[in-house]
């Protein structure tokens, strides 16, 4: 106990004799850009300036992050690494297996996150026992967004089976309304497979695809049935869906041009950036099926030189997992804080339902990697299987065909 306190009361000291000797500046790649994201941002931008930073912006826009990675991957060859970059999941410690990541153990003992995270959050910020990450907030992956006048003049209610949701879309298509907003790109196609594929699999099929990688489910007639209910999604969007980015999707619903959009909890920070009201202008729901995908953000630190840099790291790494940053960051973005005692009674009902099923999923051993959000697997192998989603999608190929695209491509990225 003793050794405890005193090498906590050392960070301390470690952590401000750094402020004291160098003012905090810090480059930061990220791709937050939408209406919603930017505006999440922004406050840890304010958070930085008001403890004396120098915040350097690199927002590399392209949802779902692949731009910036490809980004940070030429930053980090020329070696010329940002100081913080937004990176979540495995990459994680795929960067850190690369030995440029900076360790960040001195500022997570002295902010006790151990204490304050989740342990299967703090698994994920961990590389080989040490701190390396910082964790913003938690996603969900697995909602379906729906506009409210719409689903009330075509006498709809929010699906909780896939059938009821294929009813809900034909029906709207013959009133002339797109059933789905969708962008047709990859991670968004990916994004909508793995919501499908958590109901039609459940959770425990789910974790054998996606985090096992069971050759035997991946070719399951169960994962033809996924592919089975993505050929009718495919049916649901409208013919402009090639490349739309997902804020414009979002914005699809908002206007009432679509009914629905399947998309992570960020889609709420584009509603509730716009103005919009949950119950009200907008409604959400778990898509249909049990369990959670989950979704951290988080920033690592890479190893990079002078005495400013470093100081910037340790201060963000602070206010990141910081309590008010908590709160009000993920009030704009739409997702729920990392941290388990910021409470929620500033948020809204689809946050509330968030944590609600996150604890139960927890407790049922239904909490779940988000893999088309890069959370279960490393890159290549969540790539090889966002290929064939988004071959399958664009094509006619069969359900057949593509589980054993899905089987040989997953062995292949081995
Ligand atoms: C990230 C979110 C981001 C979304 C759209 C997700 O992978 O976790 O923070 O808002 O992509 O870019």
């Amino acid at each position: 106990m003793k050794t405890k306190v005193l090498s906590a009361v050392s960070a301390v000291a470690i952590l401000s004799a750094t402020f004291a000797s160098a003012e905090p500046s810090a480059e930061v790649l990220h791709y937050w850009t939408s209406g919603g994201e930017a505006k999440s941002v922004a406050v840890l931008q304010k958070e930085f300036a008001d403890n004396g930073g120098t915040w350097t912006d690199m927002p590399v826009a392209g949802g779902g992050g692949d731009a910036a990675m490809t980004a940070l991957r030429a930053r980090v060859l020329s070696g010329n690494a940002p100081t913080a970059v937004q990176l979540k999941g495995p990459a994680i410690q795929e960067w850190y297996e690369e030995g440029v990541l900076a360790d960040i153990s001195d500022v997570a003992e002295a902010e006790n996150w151990a204490k304050v995270l989740p342990a299967s959050i703090a698994d994920h910020m961990k590389c080989e026992g040490n701190w390396c990450a910082a964790p913003v907030n938690v996603h969900r992956v697995d909602w379906i967004w729906a506009n409210a006048d719409v689903l009330k003049a075509n006498d709809i209610e929010m699906p909780t089976t896939w059938d009821e949701f294929n009813a809900a879309a034909e029906k709207l298509q013959a009133a002339g309304v797109i059933p789905l907003a969708h962008g047709g790109q990859a991670w968004q196609d990916a994004t909508v497979f793995e919501a499908v594929a958590l109901g039609i699999l459940g959770p425990d099929g789910f974790r054998k695809a996606f985090v096992e990688l069971d050759e035997a489910t991946l070719t399951s007639d169960e994962m033809k049935a996924v592919f089975d209910q993505m050929r009718k999604m495919r049916g649901y969007v409208d013919e402009n869906f090639p490349g739309r980015d997902w804020n414009l999707a979002t914005a699809m619903v908002m206007n009432g041009e679509a009914a629905f959009q399947i998309m992570g909890d960020w889609a709420k920070g584009e509603f509730l950036a716009a103005g919009k009201a949950p119950g009200e202008d907008f409604l959400c729901a778990s898509t249909p099926g049990d369990g959670f995908l989950y979704n951290v953000d988080s920033f690592a630190m890479f190893d990079v030189d002078g005495d400013d840099k470093k100081a910037g790291q340790q201060l963000l790494a602070k206010l990141i997992v910081g309590k008010n940053f908590q709160k009000v960051f993920n009030l704009n973005k739409g997702s729920i804080p990392a941290r388990t005692d910021v409470a929620l009674d500033e948020f809204d009902q689809c946050a509330d339902l968030s944590a609600k099923d996150m604890q139960a999923s927890s407790d049922s051993g239904a909490l779940l990697p988000s893999y088309a959000h890069g959370m279960a697997l490393r890159g290549a192998q969540a790539g090889a299987i966002t290929d064939v989603v988004t071959s399958h999608f664009n094509s006619d190929m069969s359900s057949e065909d593509a589980v054993q695209q899905l089987l040989t491509a997953v062995q292949n990225s081995m």
